[in-house]
């Protein structure tokens, strides 16, 4: 029996993140952030001292951490035995997950550890390339997106309100420049899968959005 996968795909600070862990509440599915994957590694990479252009380094070490994933109502992340969880969300991580997910060795050693993800009795992956090309075959394909400024302020409240510091002229600019190295990288870059439902979110609450997902899907 094919295990059924909802893709979530979309910009960093579209609501992605919320929306797919909602959604996998309600129908009782399994949760891949696949943006925490390149967020672990990044941190892992980053703690290390290793440059972000140490391609082989960075892949070794891909290779061998071990991540633990639990979703309750925010997900908690184990790094190698520790929770990683608040330090995933900086500013710092993401952009170097950035960074790194444009080589495609290290997203070729990352592959494996998403597709195991694909369990009964479903999935909602959400990411970049999740409908494209971690899971091609998805039964469900979402992409869902925001203006940027609207993204920026939305990153910006959720930084203060887990009592990190935040700029947001300065969070606008880097999600600007993360869109573009996102979405020109040569490998797998943020596109619209052909048969994805495409949501704008600039103009929605969230509750409008996971009804418009769970229509899809039921
Ligand atoms: O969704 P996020 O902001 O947590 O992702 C952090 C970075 O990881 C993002 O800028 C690009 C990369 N990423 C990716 O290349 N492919 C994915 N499926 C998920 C994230």
């Amino acid at each position: 029996m094919t295990v059924p996968v909802l893709t979530i795909d979309g910009p960093s600070g579209a609501g992605k993140g919320t929306v797919s862990r909602a959604v996998a509440r309600r129908l009782d599915w399994h949760y891949l952030d696949s943006g925490s994957i390149y967020r672990a590694l990044a941190l892992a990479v980053l703690q290390e001292g290793v440059a972000l252009d140490d391609v082989a380094s960075i892949c070794r070490i891909g290779g061998v951490m071990k991540l633990e994933f639990e979703c309750g109502e925010e997900l908690t992340v184990m790094l190698d035995g520790r929770d990683v969880s608040r330090q995933l969300t900086t500013e710092i991580t993401g952009n170097a997950a950035s960074i790194i997910a444009a080589y495609p060795e290290v997203r070729q050693v990352l592959l494996k550890k998403q597709k195991a993800f694909q369990q009964l009795p479903g999935l909602v992956a959400d990411g970049r390339d999740m409908g494209s090309v971690v899971f091609p075959d998805a039964r469900f394909k979402v992409y869902l997106t925001a203006g940027s400024a609207e993204r920026a302020l939305r990153r910006y409240k959720q930084l203060i309100e887990k009592g990190n510091d935040a700029n947001l002229i300065q969070i606008t600019r880097e999600i600007e420049e993360r869109d573009l190295r996102d979405s020109r990288r040569a490998v797998a870059p943020l596109t619209i899968p052909q048969d994805a439902l495409y949501i704008d979110s600039s103009d929605l609450d969230i509750e409008q959005v996971i009804a418009r997902v769970m229509n899809l899907v039921c």
